[in-house]
C-alpha cells in the first residue's frame, strides 16, 4: 500500500514528471498489501503510511542542479586531496618535523590528512547523491519465506537494473565523471605507496648490490661466531658461516649492528663453505685463486627467490635448495644443474690470515640473493 501525495503545482496528476513510472510501480504494489491479502480481521486498524513529502530536489530545478554541483564538487575535491597525497609523500621525508602536530611528524600528518579527506569526500558524495538526486519513492512489500523462489530472484535482478536506471547514471555524465575520476585518482595513492614495499632508500640500489664483507674480514661459524681454522675442516664438511662483523667485540673492534640494519646484513652475508678435493673443482676464468686446499665459499641465499639453502650431497657436491629444488653444482662455480634459479650462486673469494683462519679477499663481486630489478646493470657496475 502506499499513500503517496504529489505536489500539486508539478504535473497535470501531480506528480514529477520523472517520478511518474516509479509512482506506477508503487501502486502496483497495493495489490500485495499484507492487510489485503490477510483474511483475518486485525486488531488494531491499519493507520498506512504517512502522507509522502517530496524532496525539494524532487520539485525545484534548480535545488536538484544546486545538488548535482555539490556532488561533482565533493568528488573533484577528492581528486585533488589525491594529488596533495602524491605532493605531500615526495615533499616530506619520514621522520623529519617530529612536532608539526602532536608530536606528529609532517609526513604523517599530511599523509593521513589527505588520503582520509579523500576517502571521506567520495563517501559522502556518494550519500548526497543519493539522498537528494536519486529516486525517492516508498514501496510496500509482503515478507517472504526465509528461501526466495527462482521468480523472485528474477525480479530482483530487474529491480537492481531498475535502480541502476533511477541512480540517473546515465543522465548526470558530470557526476558519473568525476566520481569515476575520484575512484580512479585513489590508485595514484595506492600505486605510490607500493614503493615503500623496498628497503629504504629504494632508489639506491647500489645498497642491495653490496654485503658486509670485505678483504680480511674472518668467516666464523653462524649462531657461535668463532673462527674457522682452514685446518680443522675435514673432507666433505659443509659448514653455515656468518662474517665475523656480526659478532662484534673488543677483540675484532667491529661495530655492533641493531635492529634492521643487523637483520639485513645478517641475511645478505649468510654463506656456506665446503672442502673437497681441489682436483674435483672446475675453478671459472679469473677464480683460480678463491679457494684454499679445496675450501670454497658460496652465499647461502638461493638466486631463485632468496630461500636460504644447506641440503649437501658430498659425493656429487651439489647443493639442494628446499623451496624449488634448484640445485647448484658447488664444483663447478655453483652452475645451476636443476630448478627455476636463472644464476650460479656467488662465489666468496678465500683466503687465510696469518693464523690459519678463514678469511674474505673480498666483497662478494656480484649481487647476491634472489634477482631484482637493474641487476644486469648493477653487475657490470661491480665487474667495471
Ligand atoms: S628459492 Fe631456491 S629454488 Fe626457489
Amino acid at each position: 500500500m502506499t499513500n503517496q501525495t504529489p505536489p500539486p503545482d508539478n504535473a497535470d496528476d501531480g506528480t514529477p514528471a520523472e517520478y511518474a513510472g516509479s509512482t506506477a510501480a508503487t501502486t502496483s504494489s497495493a495489490a500485495i498489501d499484507p492487510h489485503v491479502s490477510t483474511h483475518r480481521a486485525e486488531p488494531i486498524p491499519d493507520p498506512g503510511l504517512p502522507e509522502h513529502t517530496w524532496r525539494p530536489t524532487d520539485v525545484d530545478p534548480r535545488a536538484e542542479k544546486r545538488a548535482e554541483r555539490q556532488v561533482a564538487a565533493m568528488f573533484g575535491a577528492a581528486m585533488l586531496c589525491s594529488v596533495l597525497f602524491v605532493v605531500a609523500y615526495f615533499t616530506f621525508d619520514i621522520g623529519d618535523n617530529w612536532d608539526t602536530v602532536a608530536g606528529l611528524g609532517a609526513s604523517t600528518v599530511t599523509l593521513g590528512l589527505t588520503l582520509g579527506m579523500a576517502l571521506l569526500l567520495i563517501g559522502i558524495g556518494i550519500i548526497h547523491w543519493a539522498r537528494k538526486l536519486m529516486s525517492d519513492h516508498e514501496l510496500v512489500e509482503m515478507r517472504h519465506p526465509a528461501a526466495s523462489p527462482p521468480e523472485d530472484r528474477e525480479a530482483t535482478v530487474a529491480a537492481l537494473n531498475a535502480g541502476l536506471d533511477e541512480s540517473g547514471i546515465g543522465r548526470r555524465p558530470l557526476i558519473r565523471n568525476t566520481m569515476i575520476g575520484a575512484v580512479g585518482f585513489l590508485g595514484l595513492p595506492a600505486v605510490v605507496a607500493l614503493r615503500d614495499l623496498a628497503p629504504g632508500d629504494v632508489l639506491d640500489i647500489d645498497r642491495l648490490a653490496h654485503t658486509i664483507w670485505e678483504p680480511g674480514m674472518r668467516l666464523v661459524r653462524d649462531v657461535v661466531g668463532t673462527p674457522i681454522l682452514a685446518s680443522e675442516m675435514e673432507m666433505g664438511d659443509l659448514i653455515n658461516a656468518a662474517p665475523e662483523a656480526l659478532f662484534p667485540s673488543e677483540e675484532n673492534g667491529y661495530p655492533e649492528l641493531h635492529g634492521v640494519e643487523e637483520q639485513v646484513e645478517k641475511a645478505k652475508g649468510a654463506i656456506i663453505i665446503v672442502r673437497m678435493n681441489p682436483d674435483d673443482i672446475t675453478p671459472a676464468e679469473g677464480r683460480e685463486k678463491w679457494t684454499v686446499d679445496g675450501i670454497i665459499c658460496y652465499s647461502k641465499i638461493c638466486t631463485h627467490v632468496g630461500c636460504p639453502i644447506s641440503l649437501y650431497e658430498r659425493t656429487t657436491h651439489h647443493v639442494l635448495c628446499p623451496c624449488h629444488q634448484s640445485t647448484f653444482d658447488l664444483a663447478d662455480s655453483a652452475k645451476v644443474v636443476f630448478g627455476p634459479a636463472a644464476r650460479p650462486l656467488p662465489q666468496l673469494p678465500l683466503a687465510v690470515d696469518e693464523e690459519g683462519y678463514l678469511v674474505a679477499q673480498s666483497d662478494f663481486t656480484e649481487p647476491i640473493g634472489a634477482s631484482y630489478w637493474e641487476r644486469e646493470k648493477h653487475e657490470q657496475q661491480l665487474q667495471d
